[in-house]
């Protein structure tokens, strides 16, 4: 890329260096000086329509608006003179004509942007004596309420929606004085519900229904943290107040999503008090589950594995484990269930074929493996086998945000319209289960298709050949010898290709990185690879079997013919995922699960064991693209255990019972030490996760043992979440269960396809010929 010409102006008497075509709002801020804004926010078009940005530039007649002036060669500018101070004060009486100035109840009051100006300006009396106009709230969704008459007009909402979103929720009626935003369903909102436009709102115009009139900002802590419901990994603001969660924002728009958050992000929190959630340990007694200490309920699960020990050896144990829990954790687990007990037993619900990619990859995992926050640099994104407006929000929002500015083409293959086709240049429409066959194609091999898909297929080829950097996103339609086709196929692409495998939740990543597989070991070494099993033993104390374990499915097989007599589920609902029909496999004899409600695996278990939620705990998650970033603890729940103590207290339970040596690790941060000096890819730089960053990961499978084989599609398969839905946590929050959208996810989707009519955007396999 051609490098670019970088001019020197002066702010302020400062003299500063920026690249030609910067704003000058942008040269102020590298020099740490704001020019307030209200309409002006970075990423979205520019609309001049508050005047609060107005600065002087020498030689120029009058004010001009810094948020749309170009910085230019020589040019000299000064932010805060009388005469600017005074047009800023000028400005603020002008919106503040109907503004009601009920600061004192309004939910934005202490940090809203409008306040913080008229105290700094000093607008405190106004030459307006009309009576105000006035207009009732109003209720436009069961999450978005808007005033509007505090509304000051700076578009942000419309803007965001539109660019950002892509869903054109929200518009401006009438003229004038009588200007409004309005919803786009006449009197309420039919959208993603993602809100956005309440948490770009400058003013209290916009408000939260989860959140409104609860609380004021001085009296919440505030806890950053990682969202919990999908595989992006946002970071969030946690709003706690007395040890409940009030609201969530990215409030200080760091990290990979900046100011992003899906609607389960922002306001899908409510499972965490929600009364079904479990509080005490359980134990089967006479048939039912009966309450019992936590002595006792882990005193039932070590005997009971013992005597499955004894009786029928190591390989009658099995684990299920979590694509929710964090790394140190599923590190742990698969310490108990290797160095302790001496099984290879263990597997988890595998939402994408992240081993595939590490194989196939190999050695240049590495430089090979892209990340979220690379994403919205993109100049091309090939996207297959995945709905990425429902599954993966923040990745659709990183693709849109990289076609809205550096004009990036995308190209599709899937097997239904997706939201993001109205912004593809090439985009295939394959029958469902194609997906493996098109990209074989790609690689150069054999596959029949209809003569219309054979052309778009076509055309999709030339224009990928033709770009220099392509990201590619997949989901879990490409397993095994499909990812090994698709590295082919991006190996002979002229430039740098990037992969990313989609899976479905919070840690999917972490479970497979953790070794969460029956034939890998924590960094995808294989099982057959003595020397990681060596470098494990030594360290979990316990030599590790060279046979493979039982995936899930063949456990639960196992489990109904009678072979594996035990089995120990962390926070998965194998009866519900593998569809089991809510029937104990008969051969069980003890099933004991770690889960925060009573799912319908851990209804038919001996013991349950209440656990700590992501947001009651600490530790590190691995996104879908191999960040890792920290989990911090914004709450303290009575009488629940995380995971971590939970398998901690477990180990030590049976080694008092004769079962293997116990795990002596005191804490998170220590088992974080352990995977950072054992786990290939994840030796990380601490002080950038310290400050709440994310920093990527990348396991490498390394060669010994390894080749690619495909997984069967019953172990790898999405969970078709949707915008609205995450599994077992999604069933718990009421708020998002309450919205229209969330009980018709599909009605939402084709709204986005009728919209995508009127847009006049690309679909099928032509070039998008209105391309920014
Ligand atoms: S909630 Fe999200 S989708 Fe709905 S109007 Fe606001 S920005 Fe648009
Ligand atoms: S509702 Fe808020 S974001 Fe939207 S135009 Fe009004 S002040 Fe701006
Ligand atoms: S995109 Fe995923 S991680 Fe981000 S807020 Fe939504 S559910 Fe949470
Ligand atoms: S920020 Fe420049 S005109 Fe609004």
């Amino acid at each position: 890329m051609a490098e670019q010409k970088q001019i020197t102006l002066t702010i302020n008497d400062r003299k500063v260096l920026v690249p030609s075509g910067t704003l000058v709002i942008e040269a102020a801020r590298r020099i740490a000086t704001e020019v307030p804004a209200f309409c002006y926010y970075p990423g979205l078009s520019l609309q001049a329509a508050c005047r609060m940005c107005l600065v002087e530039v020498e030689k120029a007649p009058k004010l001009q608006t810094a948020c749309t002036l170009l910085a230019t060669e020589g040019m000299v500018v000064r932010t805060e003179t009388e005469q600017v101070k005074q047009a800023r004060k000028a400005m603020l009486e002008f919106l503040l004509v109907n503004h009601p100035l009920d600061c004192p109840v309004c939910d934005k009051g202490g940090e809203c942007e409008l306040q913080d100006m008229v105290f700094r300006y000093g607008a405190d009396s106004s030459r307006f004596v009309e009576e105000k106009l006035h207009a009732p709230e109003e209720k436009w969704s069961e999450l978005v309420y808007f005033d509007a008459p505090r509304c000051i007009l700076c578009f942000r909402c419309v803007r965001v929606c539109d660019e950002g979103l892509d869903v054109k929720a929200l518009g401006v009626g009438a003229r004038g004085v009588h200007s409004s935003i309005i919803p786009n369903a006449g009197d309420h909102l039919e959208c993603e519900e993602c809100g956005m436009c309440i948490d770009i709102c400058p003013v209290g115009a916009l408000t939260s229904g989860t959140y409104r009139y609860k609380a004021r900002p001085w009296e919440m802590q505030y806890e950053s943290t990682i969202c919990t419901h999908c595989s992006n990994g946002c970071k969030t603001t946690l709003s706690v107040r007395n040890n409940a969660v009030l609201r969530a924002n990215n409030r200080d728009l760091s990290g990979i999503n900046k100011e992003f958050l899906c609607v389960k992000g922002r306001f899908g929190f409510d499972f965490i008090g929600h009364p079904e959630r479990l509080r005490e340990p359980l134990v089967r007694r006479g048939g039912k589950l009966q309450t019992a200490t936590w002595e006792d309920a882990m005193g039932e699960v070590a005997s009971r594995l013992k005597g499955a020990h004894q009786s029928h050896g190591a390989a009658a144990i099995g684990f299920i484990g979590s694509n929710r829990t964090t790394n140190e954790e599923n590190f742990l687990l698969g310490w108990l269930a290797r160095g302790q007990i001496g099984t290879n037993n263990i597997d988890h619900h595998r939402t994408a074929d992240y081993a595939g990619l590490a194989v196939a990859l190999g050695n240049s995992a590495r430089e090979s493996m892209g990340t979220i926050a690379q994403l919205d640099q993109a100049r091309a994104v090939l996207v297959i086998g995945n709905d990425t407006g429902q599954q993966n929000p923040l990745v659709d929002w990183q693709i849109r945000a990289a076609f809205r500015h550096y004009q990036a083409r995308v190209y599709i293959i899937n097997s239904a319209a997706i939201k993001l086709g109205r912004r593809a240049k090439v985009e295939v429409r394959v029958r469902e289960g194609d997906e493996a066959r098109a990209v074989k194609w790609l690689a150069g091999g054999e596959a029949e298709f209809s003569a219309d898909v054979a052309q778009q297929m076509a055309a999709l080829k030339s224009a990928l050949e033709a770009e220099s950097d392509v990201v590619v996103v997949f989901g879990a339609a490409l397993r095994g010898a499909a990812i090994a086709d698709l590295v082919k196929f991006g190996a002979r692409l002229p430039g740098r290709t990037l992969y990313i495998a989609l899976g479905d939740y919070a840690n999917s990543r972490g479970a497979a990185d953790m070794g969460l597989l029956p034939d890998r070991l924590p960094g995808y070494a294989f099982i057959d690879d003595a020397a990681a099993r060596e470098r494990f033993g030594k360290l979990w104390g316990g030599a590790v079997s060279s046979t493979p374990g039982l995936d899930a499915r063949a456990m639960l097989g196992a489990a109904e013919s009678g072979k594996l007599k035990a089995l120990y589920v962390v926070g998965a609902n194998p009866v519900r995922t593998f569809g089991l029909n809510a029937k104990r496999p008969a051969g069980l004899e003890f099933l004991a699960v770690q889960e925060m409600f009573l799912t319908e695996t851990a209804a038919m278990a001996d013991v349950v064991l209440p656990a700590a939620c992501a947001y009651e705990k600490e530790g590190t998650l691995t996104n879908t693209a191999g960040e890792v970033q920290m989990l911090r603890r914004a709450l303290n729940p009575a009488g629940l255990r995380s995971d971590f103590d939970i398998l901690r207290i477990l180990s030590h339970q049976l080694a008092r019972v004769g079962v293997g040596s116990a795990i002596h690790v005191r804490s998170v941060e220590a088992v974080f030490e352990l995977i950072r000096g054992s786990v290939p890819g994840y030796d990380l730089p601490q002080a950038g996760l310290l400050a709440g960053g994310a920093e990527a990961s990348a396991a490498a499978a390394p060669k010994n043992g390894h080749k690619t084989y495909d997984v069967p599609a019953e172990l790898i398969f999405s969970a078709r979440d949707t915008l609205f839905t995450s599994g077992t946590l999604s069933r718990y929050c009421t708020m998002i269960n309450s919205l229209p959208e969330a009980a018709q996810p599909e009605a939402s989707q084709s709204k986005a396809g009728q919209s995508e009519a009127h847009l006049q955007h690309t679909t099928t396999s032509k070039q998008a010929s209105d391309q920014p």
